[in-house]
């Protein structure tokens, strides 16, 4: 597990506390969760959704947030046109980044506003850049890759993950301003039948040092194309900017499949408990969303 005999031996007696770091790396060794591990809540599966499961106890004992510190390669730039070397998680973000680590289908749900959009489209930058920033505890992939990010329709892909991504979608004097620095951005294709959507943007990545130019590839669907639209290709990731329907779902988690990708929603609920969200969901916690529904205090025994 990488670590010292007698700094294992402490955790497994109580007598030596438990880092961030050191927890997330039983949490993978063992194929557990951070809240089971740490809480002794849920039933230990891989599943976690960082923004619905995690405990306040968990968030606390893990500690407040690491201080982050800049990527060398993104000082060079004006801010404006780096946004990723500001990002500096929420507490429920960096939660939801962690779970990469561990989770390869990730669920970030929660109420309107409080950045969702935000956290996906700085991961998605990270991944098709290769920038982590050295704070970075979730996923990483060694080389560049491909990667989607989409919407339910191409109007709401555009205003949404390609705003956050790219920048201002009616302004392309500002494209660079979003998540991706424009450094980064080398060329992008148009999306037919919807003015100022992107159909695929090059990225240029440099996270393995001095290897020469080397490019990841994101590409933007909509959930209203359909299934059929859906198929084919090979994938790193794939991100879900609004709820899903299933079959969509299932053909975006089977892209990744091969590459043993990763997936991540990010949605406000709307359409109350769909199938995707209860694929991420315990029946306790069905019970539970319930009685927040209707506006009973949740039942404390439920685990
Ligand atoms: N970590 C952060 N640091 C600074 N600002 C943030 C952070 N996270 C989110 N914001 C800001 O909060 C606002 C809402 O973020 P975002 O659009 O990502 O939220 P959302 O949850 O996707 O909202 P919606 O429910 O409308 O889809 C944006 O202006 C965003 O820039
Ligand atoms: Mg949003």
């Amino acid at each position: 597990m990488g670590m010292k005999i007698p700094t294992y031996h402490g955790h497994e007696n109580g007598t030596t506390g438990l880092r961030r770091t050191a927890a997330i790396r039983y949490a993978k060794f063992y194929n557990i969760s951070l809240d089971w591990l740490l809480m002794g809540v849920g039933d230990g599966r891989q599943k976690l959704r960082a923004a619905t499961v995690d405990s306040a106890e968990t968030e606390a004992m893990l500690g407040a947030a690491d201080t982050p510190e800049t990527h060398p390669a993104e000082t060079a730039t004006d801010p404006a046109f780096n946004r990723l070397a500001a990002y500096r998680p929420y507490p429920k973000q960096k939660l939801f980044h962690e779970g990469g680590a561990i989770h390869n289908e990730r669920l970030f749900m929660a109420a309107n506003q409080v950045g969702k959009t935000l956290a996906g489209a700085s991961e998605w930058a990270m991944h098709l850049t290769g920038h982590y920033p050295d704070w970075w505890l979730g996923r990483r992939f060694a080389g560049p890759v491909r990667m989607w990010a989409a919407g339910v329709t191409a109007q709401s892909t555009r205003d949404n993950p390609q705003r956050v991504l790219v920048g201002p979608p009616q302004q392309k004097e500002l494209w660079g301003t979003g998540t991706i620095p424009k450094a980064c951005l080398k060329e992008w294709t148009s999306a037919r039948g919807v003015a100022d959507g992107l159909d695929s943007v090059v990225v240029r990545w440099s996270g393995g040092g001095d290897t020469g130019a080397q490019y990841s590839v994101l590409s933007f669907k909509s959930y209203e194309q359909g299934r059929e639209k859906w198929q084919g290709e090979t994938l790193h990731g794939v991100w879900f900017d609004e709820e899903p329907p299933l079959d969509i779902y299932s053909e975006g988690k089977t892209r990744t499949n091969a590459l043993n990708g990763i997936v991540i929603v990010t949605f406000t609920p709307l359409l109350g408990m769909s199938d995707v969200v209860k694929l991420f969901l315990t029946e306790a916690d069905v019970a539970n969303m319930r009685r927040l529904a209707k506006g009973e205090p949740l039942n404390p025994h439920v685990p």
